[in-house]
């Protein structure tokens, strides 16, 4: 049957869910179709797709259940973070021509944009690098933003902990705590990952996960315990950094990473009994619910990282089709940066 509302002449390249992972997601989740782009109706806009930011989330989104959205659907195309400019639309005072949106635009090549569309689309501010619109100055710089500031609020002279200290929300969080006066501990999983958070964005220290004993270094880097943890990880480190806290520590839970590919139920932790000794408090967030700070966030991060004070790398991939290979390394943790695939 012939679309009604095909457009002349655009294909629009798409990666689908194939069939869902098992266990650790492989390439072979997902395949590729081309169909031809609608044309737009009233009050919509056409984006053309220029980067695909990899997040920790997808993983959840291509779960039957899903985890805070819904999961997608077998056959369906893959829901993602991008940013795409507008280059036909059908409602300029929204959707001025050229103007660039950051939105759920899935890994296509063109997303159709309606007026008012859930959850909301955000312009993005003139003069801002497209590539980092999906990393410090969009989704992940907002979260380490508001994580740090609203919710961990580390106090000058606070020892300040953060896990997947390389990651994209890891190090711009551990950045911020730094620009507040913290004392600041990351964790990583490679030599070259601790080198760079330490050498080139200013950690006092950090330990290695995956070669060294993580209690035994939080012991010796931090003797009065750990004032914030800023976990993206769960799990087994988390339960270990449990056993290391300082009086009135706060453990912000900003992702589990470890457990994102676990077919079973995450590890049980055994060290809760900790928090009520040391009169702690356990906190979860989810940077949705702070959406409205983003012009502010946005704002300061762009400042600070003109003035030099954070810095942020991207690890950029090219090509829709290898989407799937970026979502895979994000859990082999073989990148430095925010994982983005450029179109
Ligand atoms: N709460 C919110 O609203 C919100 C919003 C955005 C992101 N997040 C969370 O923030 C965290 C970081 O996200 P991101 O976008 O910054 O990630 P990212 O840049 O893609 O980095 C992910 C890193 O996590 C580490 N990792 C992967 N699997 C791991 C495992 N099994 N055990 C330990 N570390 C592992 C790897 O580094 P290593 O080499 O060091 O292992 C990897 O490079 C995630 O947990 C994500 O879900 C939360």
């Amino acid at each position: 049957m012939t679309n009604p509302r095909a457009h002349q002449g655009l294909t629009n390249r798409q990666v689908v869910l194939a069939k869902r992972p098992v266990g650790m997601v492989t390439e072979d989740c997902f395949g590729t179709s081309e169909i031809p782009v609608p044309e737009l109706g009233a009050g919509e806009a056409l984006l053309e797709v220029r980067y695909l930011g990899i997040d920790p989330t997808i993983r959840g989104w291509i779960n039957e259940r899903g985890n805070y959205m819904a999961g997608v659907a077998i056959g369906e195309v893959v829901r993602s973070n991008g940013v795409g400019v507008v280059v036909e639309t059908n409602n300029p005072d929204e959707y001025p021509m050229g103007r660039a949106f950051m939105h759920l635009t899935g890994w296509q090549q063109y997303c159709v944009v309606q007026s008012n569309p859930f959850p909301p689309i955000t312009m993005v501010p003139e003069g801002i690098d497209l590539m980092d619109v999906l990393g410090v100055l969009g989704h992940v710089g907002i979260t380490a933003y508001v994580g740090v500031l609203e919710v961990a609020k580390p106090q000058p002279g606070e020892i300040f902990c953060v896990s997947a200290a390389a990651s994209s929300v890891g190090s711009v969080a551990g950045q911020i705590a730094k620009l507040q006066g913290a004392h600041v501990i990351g964790i990583a999983g490679s030599p070259e990952k601790c080198e760079w958070v330490v050498d080139d964005l200013g950690f006092d220290a950090c330990i290695d996960y995956k070669r060294d004993d993580v209690a035994a270094r939080l012991k010796e880097l931090a003797p009065n315990g750990v004032d914030v943890f800023f976990d993206n990880v769960g799990g087994e480190l988390l339960d270990t950094v449990l056993r290391r806290l300082a009086l009135r520590a706060r453990i912000v839970l900003c992702g589990d990473i470890s457990t994102y590919n676990l077919e079973g139920p995450a590890p049980a932790l055994h060290n809760t009994r900790y928090l009520m000794g040391k009169r702690a408090r356990m906190e979860g967030f989810n940077t949705l619910d702070y959406w409205d700070h983003y012009t502010d966030a946005a704002g300061q991060l762009a400042a600070w990282l003109a003035e030099g004070k954070i810095k942020a790398r991207v690890h950029e991939l090219e090509g829709i089709d290898r989407a799937p290979e970026a979502l895979v390394r994000l859990f082999s943790g073989e990148h430095l940066g925010k994982l983005v695939v450029r179109l």
